[in-house]
């Protein structure tokens, strides 16, 4: 594990500030609800939901993750 894993297991990196979430909470909010779209996320999380300015980010996290998921 490098400096910059271990930078992100202690300190997460907050994907949507205005809400305070991490990739962590994402990934287990897609795990737990089988989420495929932006929109299901949304309405789970709350995302993206009052600046609006993680939306993209947020949406090719949540493809990159899917793709990543279904590989596996
Ligand atoms: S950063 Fe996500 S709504 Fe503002």
């Amino acid at each position: 594990m490098d400096i910059y894993e271990l930078n992100q297991l202690l300190r997460p990196r907050k994907i949507c500030l205005c809400l305070g979430l991490s990739e962590e909470d994402l990934k287990k909010a897609i795990d737990e609800n089988q989420i495929t779209t932006f929109e299901e996320l949304q309405k789970v999380t709350k995302c993206s939901t009052n600046c609006g300015t993680c939306e993209n980010e947020i949406k090719k996290f949540l493809n990159q993750y899917i793709k990543k998921s279904s590989a596996s």
